[in-house]
């Protein structure tokens, strides 16, 4: 039995072991080196072993990519571990890249107690939705670029393929705007509960997208509007905002503030901002908020969404936004991402556009886990456990709504009460892989009852990645 997660679409074991030593080798074709040397260096680290590049088949773990295996699509990959060699084909270098991760879960979890040893067996794997992701809030709390880079190793590890950034809200302002300076400078000092802000310039934004893109995850920006806007609204008075409070904002209320509807310069603002954005970020997303605008008029809401999207869409990217943009038309290929109001999100279905799953009750991961989990939320009035964010099928959980309309899965974390990379840990794991299979495997092929199994297989590895994970009285440890 494997303790893979998230678990693969097929696995057989096979008879006996290849066993790893200092002789062991990587091979791969010429054309697949840069790759194949990345891929190498975190496999060494797992193994323990230099694992050198080389020509030669025998004793040695051999990637290559095959055209014509359909089954595969972008991201699916076979593996197969036998005495003598492994061998991993995909189609595409992003299937490499999971049949990787996959060999390191394979590999015991210290290399350096045992002499690493991999059980024969053969996995065709492929994932159930193209979008598997998280979401973090750098707004409420910064999280400096290292940060980042190691939720994105931790996304890696359980082939998560999207990062949405939630950029900006009413505590802060994350994002150098070269045309608005103001946004950061000014809008970049706050943050919630007056602790230290922060933000990333153009260069450290774009090596955040370049760290992801190597790890085949893409970068989802998000510019919150017209609400969540304070920071924006207290840093450039020119725009004519409209709050409930002057200045930068630490508290943690929402709905209070919105982008003048009526004003010319807040569509400057938008093109601007989305201009800039557009040029840094290389992925085909952008996410353009839309929640929570209990300040905005209804009637100005709808304009408003109408506006913003023909606005972004000009960029050439695709708009994302949460569910309650359907109070207004969606442009046919707007994403809607449901969190908390089924009725707006099938609505968004009923016009044909598709759907991100987020919902609240189930991967909200700022919810608290039980009544003493000392960070985190309660306002869903349901706590979350492990089983609640596994337990449940992205594609049957909106009644009524065409399951090929449901484009995946993601878990935000929301930071009002979350400051540190060890705080974001526990909120998110364990409750990360459980999102994780949630997004790869299909609902056949998963059960609480052998997830809880392996994941208790997985508290090593975690702690191996120094991980400040929360011991669930749930999973058997
Ligand atoms: C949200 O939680 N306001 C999307």
């Amino acid at each position: 039995m494997h303790t893979l997660i998230p678990a693969p679409l097929s696995f057989r074991s096979e008879s006996g072991q290849f066993r790893l030593s200092a002789e062991t080798s990587l091979c791969a074709p010429d054309d697949l080196r840069p790759l194949a040397e990345r891929l190498a260096a975190s496999l060494r680290a797992a193994a323990g072993l230099p694992l050198p590049l080389r020509e030669k088949t025998t004793g040695a773990i051999c990637l290559a990519l095959t055209e014509d295996d359909s089954a595969l699509g972008d991201e699916g990959y076979r593996l197969e571990v036998r005495p003598e060699t492994v061998k991993l084909t995909a189609a595409r270098p992003a299937g490499l890249f999971y049949g990787i991760q996959t060999l390191r879960q394979l590999l015991p979890p210290d290399p350096r107690s045992v002499p690493p040893a991999i059980d024969a067996c053969t996995l065709l794997d492929v994932p159930r939705f193209p979008w598997r992701g998280a979401m973090l809030d750098v707004a409420r709390h910064f999280f400096p670029v290292e940060a980042v880079k190691r939720l994105i190793d931790q996304m890696a590890f359980y082939k998560f393929n999207i990062l949405h950034l939630h950029l900006t809200d009413d505590q802060g302002w994350r994002l150098e705007i070269k045309s608005w300076p103001k946004l950061a400078e000014v809008g970049g000092s706050s943050a919630t509960r007056g602790d230290p802000g922060g933000y990333y310039t153009q260069e450290e934004y774009a090596e955040i997208v370049r760290y992801a893109a190597e790890r085949f995850i893409t970068i989802v920006p998000e510019i919150d509007m017209p609400s969540h806007t304070q920071a924006a609204i207290a840093a450039c008075p020119e725009l004519k905002g409209i709050s409930k409070y002057s200045g930068l904002y630490t508290g943690t209320e929402v709905g209070f503030c919105t982008l003048n509807i009526h004003e010319e310069i807040t569509y400057r603002f938008i093109e601007d901002v989305f201009g800039e954005l557009a040029a840094l970020t290389p992925g085909p997303y952008l996410h353009i908020g839309g929640d929570e605008a209990h300040s905005t008029p209804e009637a100005d809401y709808q304009n408003f969404i109408a506006r913003a999207q023909q606005i972004v869409r000009q960029t050439g990217k695709q708009i994302i936004a949460w569910e309650e943009a359907a109070k207004g038309q969606l442009l046919p290929d707007t994403i809607a991402q449901y969190w908390w109001q089924a009725d707006l999100a099938r609505r968004a279905a009923a016009s044909g556009n598709r759907l991100i799953m987020s919902p609240a009750t189930q991967v909200y991961l700022d919810i608290k886990y039980n009544a003493s989990t000392p960070l985190g939320q309660d306002w869903t009035q349901k706590y979350i456990e492990v089983q609640d964010a596994y337990d449940w099928d992205p594609a049957a959980a909106l009644e009524g709504v065409d399951a090929a309309l449901i484009l995946g899965v993601e878990a935000p974390l929301w930071t009002e009460t979350i400051a540190t990379p060890q705080e974001a840990d526990f909120m998110y794991f364990p409750r990360l892989c459980a999102v994780a299979e949630v997004g790869w495997t299909p609902q056949e092929g998963r059960a609480w009852e052998d997830f809880r199994r392996r994941l208790a297989a997985h508290g090593p590895r975690l702690e191996a990645l120094g991980i400040n994970y929360y011991r669930s009285p749930q999973i058997p440890w």
